[in-house]
C-alpha cells in the first residue's frame, strides 16, 4: 500500500539547545538548573556524563544543518537557551548569543529548512531558579520579557514559535518524582508550577499575537493517552483522572483557554488548588495556540487502586490510580517503554472530536535504544527496528489525516544522538550516530530511509 502525505507536509526532526549546543558555561552563557545539579550531584547522571557533553552544535551548526539538508528536512525544531541569550535572566542581552542564533536561523533558511523555535526546553536559568523558578510570579514576568526579546530579535526569520516543550515534565521531574532539579516532592507546589507555566505561556502567546507579524505560536505537549484496564467504572474513573492531571491540565488551557472543570473540582476537593489572581482567567483565555505540537512516545495503562490510600500520606496523583502492566503489550526491547502505534491516531481522533480539530503536527516521536551498536563494516548503524517504529507510527498518522485530522507534519526525535538529561547517552535516538570522542557523525540506516520518505512525501509498504 502507498502512504502518501499531503502536499507541503513538514518532514523534519526536533532537538533542543540544552541537549545539543554544549559550551554550557562559555560565550557568555550562565548556568541552568542542569549545570547546577550536575555540579552538585554528578552521580545522578548516567556514567557521570553532564550537560557539557553534547554534539557541540555551538561549533558544528553549519555541518549539522548540511546534514539536515542531506536528510531532506524541510523543517527543523530546536530551542533558544534563555541562559545564553539573557544570562542574568532579565535585562542585558548577550550579543554572542544573538550572533550564534542569527547564524543558525540564516543558515537554515539558506538551506531551505524552516526553523521551528521553542523558547523553553526544561532549561531554567539558575538565576531564575534562585528566585523561585516557576513557583514565582516574577519568573513568569521575566519569561514573558525573554519571549518578547526573542520575537523582536528573530521574529523576521522565525515564523513558527513554541512557548514550551513538554511543560508537564519539569512539574513531574522537579516537583513530584525527583528526576529534575530542584528535586522537590510536593503536589501543591507542583500544581503551582504547572499553573504558572501556563500563565507564562499565555503571556507569550498574547504578546506574540499583538505583534501581528504573520507567524504562528504554539506549545509542544507530550500527550499520553490514558487507557483504563477495563470498562469497569472504577478503572475508567482512574484513567480519566490521569488524563486530567497529565494531559488536560495543559491541553485544555492551550486549546480552549481554560482549565477543565473536573480538574478544578478535584483539586478543590483535596485542597490543592494553586493561588489565583482575578486577572488570570482573562490571561489564560488569550493563551489559545495557533498550532499544537504533539510529542508521542507511549500511552499510560491505568487501573484503579487495588488498595486504599493511607489518608495521612502526602497527596499524590497515585492516590487515584496505579500503572497497569497490561499483559501482552508490545515493549521496546531496547528501552523499557511500550510501543503502541495506534496511540498517535487516538490522539488525533480525540483532538478532532473534542477540540475542534486544531492545526497540529507530530513534534516528537522516536525510539530510544540502549547501547546501540549494530554497526556494519562501514560503521553505519543498521537500525531496521527504528525504520519499523517510524513507519508503523506514520501509517496510523496517515489514517488520522485521511479521516480529516489537521495534522501538518512529522518530526522525529531526534536528528543526532544527543545528551538526554539524567540518562545522558544511555538511550540513543538519532537518525545520525555520534561518536562522542571524535564528534564524528554517521547517518544511520533509518536516516537514509527518512531521506527517501521525505523526498517521496511518503512511502510504500
Ligand atoms: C522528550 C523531550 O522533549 C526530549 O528532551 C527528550 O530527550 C526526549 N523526549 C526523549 O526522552
Amino acid at each position: 500500500m502507498k502512504y502518501a502525505f499531503p502536499d507541503n507536509f513538514w518532514w523534519g526532526s526536533a532537538s533542543s539547545a540544552p541537549q545539543t549546543e554544549g559550551e554550557t558555561l562559555a560565550f557568555g552563557k550562565s548556568a541552568t538548573i542542569w549545570d547546577r545539579w550536575f555540579a552538585e550531584q554528578p552521580t545522578r547522571f548516567h556514567h557521570g556524563v553532564g550537560p557539557q557533553h553534547t554534539s557541540t552544535f555551538y561549533q558544528h551548526w553549519k555541518q549539522d544543518i548540511a546534514l539536515l539538508k542531506e536528510l531532506n528536512h524541510n523543517t527543523f525544531r530546536t530551542s533558544i537557551s534563555w541562559a545564553r541569550l539573557i544570562p542574568q535572566g532579565r535585562g542585558e542581552v548577550n550579543q554572542e548569543a544573538v550572533k550564534f542564533y542569527n547564524q543558525v536561523f540564516d543558515e537554515l533558511h539558506a538551506q531551505g529548512i524552516t526553523p521551528f523555535i521553542n523558547l523553553f526546553h526544561f532549561d531554567m536559568p539558575m538565576v531564575m531558579q534562585e528566585r523561585g523558578g516557576w513557583e514565582s510570579r516574577d519568573v513568569v514576568t521575566a519569561y514573558a520579557e525573554y519571549a518578547q526579546t526573542c520575537f523582536e530579535l528573530f521574529g523576521d526569520r522565525v515564523k513558527h514559535w513554541f512557548t514550551f516543550n513538554e511543560p508537564v515534565v519539569p512539574v513531574e521531574g522537579g516537583y513530584l518524582y525527583d528526576f529534575h532539579y530542584p528535586n522537590v516532592v510536593d503536589f501543591r507546589r507542583a500544581a503551582t508550577v504547572a499553573y504558572h507555566t501556563m500563565l507564562a505561556h499565555s503571556l507569550a502567546v498574547k504578546a506574540y499575537h499583538e505583534r501581528h507579524d504573520g507567524g504562528e505560536i504554539g506549545i509542544i505537549l507530550n500527550l499520553t493517552p490514558s487507557y483504563p484496564r477495563s470498562q469497569n467504572p472504577a478503572d475508567v474513573k482512574a484513567a480519566n483522572i490521569a488524563d486530567l492531571l497529565f494531559n488536560r491540565s495543559f491541553l485544555d488551557p492551550a486549546l480552549r483557554g481554560e482549565y477543565p472543570k473536573e480538574l478544578v473540582a478535584l483539586l478543590r476537593e483535596y485542597d490543592q488548588l494553586p493561588a489565583c489572581q482575578p486577572e488570570d482567567k482573562a490571561l489564560l483565555a488569550s493563551g489559545v495556540v495557533d498550532l499544537l505540537g504533539i510529542n508521542y512516545y507511549q500511552p499510560r495503562r491505568i487501573k484503579c487502586r487495588d488498595s486504599q490510600v493511607n489518608p495521612d500520606s502526602p497527596f499524590m496523583p497515585e492516590w487515584f490510580f496505579e500503572a497497569y502492566d497490561m499483559p501482552g503489550r508490545k515493549m521496546n526491547p531496547y528501552r523499557g517503554w511500550e510501543i503502541y502505534e495506534q496511540g498517535i491516531y487516538d490522539i488525533l481522533t480525540n483532538l478532532r472530536e473534542n477540540y475542534n480539530n486544531p492545526r497540529c503536527y507530530i513534534s516528537e516521536n522516536g525510539m530510544g535504544v540502549e547501547n546501540e551498536r549494530r554497526f556494519d563494516e562501514n560503521g553505519q548503524i543498521q537500525d531496521e527496528y527504528r525504520i519499523d517504529f517510524v513507519s508503523d507510527h506514520l501509517k496510523w498518522l496517515h489514517k488520522g489525516i485521511s479521516e480529516g485530522s489537521n495534522c501538518l507534519g512529522y518530526h522525529m526525535w531526534t536528528f543526532i544522538d544527543n545528551w538526554s538529561w539524567c540518562n545522558a547517552y544511555k538511550n540513543r535516538y538519532g537518525f545520525v550516530s555520534l561518536d562522542l570522542a571524535t564528534q564524528k557523525r554517521t547517518i544511520k540506516k533509518s536516516g537514509e530511509w527518512f531521506r527517501e520518505t521525505a523526498a517521496k512525501n511518503g512511502f510504500d509498504d
